[in-house]
């Protein structure tokens, strides 16, 4: 899969590709009988996501910081199927406090849990610290999911012994994994401010989200537990995500157009990788288009991802004593 690809739509190996869209590659799956959290799942590739998922008969769990919005998103798409089970629960990813309290929550309602796409991001924002005091780029998308992912893995391992069912947890990288620091991951220097560059941070974000998938993948390999870790890119959507550089991001897409998907094409990795039966026992992979693609070498290298999984690990642990 190239820019070729990309461009003319063309499926690779998989059988889909950049043209193909979340309800095409989950057509007559069945999905009845599967629990799935997803973060940020009230707007943009998340709602789409949501919506196709609900429509193979999930029930998915919303997890949002707006719960106004992401109720509204849910009416949104009862009104369309109204069998759709869909629930919303509270999340803010930037707060640990806060990614306890949904665990908690979730855990409460006695539900199972095989799905946990790990969607909600933020791009491109002006420097500023998260209630915890870590760099808002880092805490959301890599620190929240990783604390997530760790509380609710336990019920997982749960409902795969109690349903003999694969788990599966989709990370949602980015192209943008590759426009990282000149280090990859600056351990020393999260938050150092003087040399803080807002896409340079996201980079590194997204980095995060993909080495924390493989070293994930890794460790669940070596447990022989059955649930799978892979990380996707959605390709290029116009979304909120946007927000922090609407302008130049609006006249970058002037001139690379032919790049650019839609929402439901966006969504369609993710769907594909959280539910295609092609992928069973696939894990620690990267995606783009609904076909595996080369990470990058920072990307691949397992002792960096080590690496991140000790500083994260002993990171959140410090935070929850502060
Ligand atoms: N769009 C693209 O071109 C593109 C390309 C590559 C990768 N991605 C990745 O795809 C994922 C989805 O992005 P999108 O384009 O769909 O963007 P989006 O429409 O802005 O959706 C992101 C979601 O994350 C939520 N979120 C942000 N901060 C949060 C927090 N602290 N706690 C809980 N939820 C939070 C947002 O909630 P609010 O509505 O409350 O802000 C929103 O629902 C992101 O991980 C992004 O990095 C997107």
């Amino acid at each position: 899969m190239g820019i070729l690809s990309l461009i003319s739509g063309w499926p690779g190996p998989s059988g889909f590709g950049s043209a193909s869209t979340a309800e095409q590659v989950s057509d007559s799956i069945d999905a009845s009988d599967l629990t799935v959290i997803i973060t940020g799942g009230a707007s943009g590739i998340g709602l789409e996501t949501t919506r196709v998922l609900a429509m193979r008969g999930a029930h998915v769990i919303i997890a949002a910081r707006n719960t106004k919005a992401a109720n509204e998103a849910k009416q949104i798409i009862l009104e369309n199927n109204k069998n759709a089970k869909i629930d919303v629960l509270e999340l803010d990813l930037s707060s640990l406090k806060s990614v306890k309290a949904f665990a908690d929550n979730f855990k409460a309602h006695n539900l199972p849990l095989n799905i946990l796409i790990n969607n909600a991001g933020v791009m491109f924002c002006p420097y500023q610290l998260s209630q915890d005091g870590i760099e808002m780029q880092f805490a959301t998308n890599h620190l929240g999911h990783f604390h997530l992912t760790n509380l609710l893995l336990d019920k997982m391992k749960e409902t795969v012994a109690a349903t003999g069912k694969e788990g599966r947890i989709v990370n949602l990288s980015s192209v943008a994994h590759l426009y990282t620091y000149e280090e990859g991951m600056r351990f020393d220097k999260i938050n150092d401010k003087d040399s803080y560059s807002d896409k340079k941070a996201y980079g590194q974000s997204k980095l995060a989200n993909l080495l924390h998938a493989n070293e994930l993948a890794r460790r669940l390999k070596e447990e022989g537990a059955n649930i799978t870790v892979n990380s996707v890119h959605p390709g290029l959507i116009m979304t909120d995500l946007m927000r922090h550089s609407y302008r130049s991001i609006r006249i970058f897409k002037v001139f690379t157009f032919l790049l650019w998907k839609n929402v439901p094409q966006g969504a369609a990795t993710s769907c594909y990788v959280a539910l295609h039966p092609n992928l069973k026992g696939v894990s620690g992979k990267y995606f783009v288009d609904c076909n595996e693609y080369p990470a990058s070498n920072f990307a691949t290298d397992p002792e960096l991802a080590k690496k991140l999984w000790d500083y994260s690990h002993n990171l959140v642990n410090s935070l929850q004593l502060s």
